[in-house]
């Protein structure tokens, strides 16, 4: 019998693919599977960029976190977190101000097993195993009661995540939930993929996870409805726009090739 490697958590099937592991295999990482490096290289056949948006949404999270630390954010939930990487949330904010505390939250079991692994020991981090679709699993959990204190501002973070909650599920009243949960001065920042721009190539990498026997089912959205996720919490400048376009800082933030900007919206607002 193969052994397996000993970040899998017992019961996982490793022949159905998980964006959790897809993506980190696009970031470079060694948490995944064959079934998930196959349907990330047929996404490929259909975008050859889809690592360049991988890392240009990473760079936004840096960008996102270290701008709430500056409105002096010093507490954030992360939600849909997925497997460590280089650039974790709590490694940029704690860097900035160490006091910083941060819950990771994600529903997939590798992602959180190496995110306990990883954080073991580590102060002012905890990570949950849940779904965003329960609000009040995460938001009333022991985890969050210990780590958040919500009647301080706290940076709430749906990062590539958005677009795997299906219409049916309503996300936009699930994210009503977590923003009522929050206090004036709270941010939220969003990154969702949209087929505004490039619909063939959207409908491409949606029809690519069709295929698969993946429970993670892609719904880009357009911009108004990736805009009425933020409520009426105030989108900061420059507002709802490409992910490589909101506030670069340099090179590695902006892709020269234009359409790489545009496959995802990227926005942070604040509530007043
Ligand atoms: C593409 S990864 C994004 C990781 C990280 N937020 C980032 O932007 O770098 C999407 C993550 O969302 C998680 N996810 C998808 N649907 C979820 C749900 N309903 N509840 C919690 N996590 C979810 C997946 O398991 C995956 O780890």
């Amino acid at each position: 019998m193969t052994q397996l490697p000993d970040w899998v958590p017992p019961h996982i099937d490793m022949t159905v693919p998980s964006i959790a592991r897809m993506y980190d295999y696009m970031l470079g990482g060694g948490h995944n599977f064959a079934a998930d490096r196959d349907v990330v290289k047929r996404g490929e056949l259909v975008e050859p960029g889809l690592r360049r948006i991988a890392r240009l949404n990473r760079s936004f999270l840096r960008r996102a976190v270290l701008f709430m630390v500056d409105q002096g954010i010093r507490q954030f939930l992360d939600i849909g977190s997925g497997v460590p990487t280089v650039g974790q949330v709590h490694e940029i904010a704690q860097k900035a101000v160490p006091e910083c505390r941060v819950l990771y939250v994600d529903r997939d079991a590798i992602a959180v097993a190496h995110s306990e692994l990883i954080l073991a020991g580590t102060d002012h981090v905890g990570v949950l195993h849940a779904d965003m679709r329960n609000p009040e699993a995460i938001l009333d959990s022991d985890e969050a009661r210990r780590l958040l204190d919500f009647d301080e501002p706290i940076g709430l973070l749906f990062l590539l995540m958005l677009h795997w909650v299906p219409d049916e599920d309503d996300p936009h009243r699930l994210l009503a939930t977590y923003r009522d949960a929050l206090v004036s001065g709270s941010h939220l920042a969003i990154t969702h993929a949209t087929d505004d721009r490039q619909p063939q190539m959207m409908d491409g990498m949606v029809d690519t996870m069709h295929r698969t026997r993946s429970p993670d089912q892609a719904r880009p959205r357009s911009y108004d409805e990736v805009h009425a996720m933020f409520g009426d919490f105030e989108l900061v400048e420059p507002g709802l726009v490409g992910c490589g376009t909101w506030r670069p800082g340099g090179p590695g933030d902006i892709a020269e090739d234009a359409k790489y900007n545009e496959f995802v919206y990227a926005g942070v607002a604040r509530k007043s």
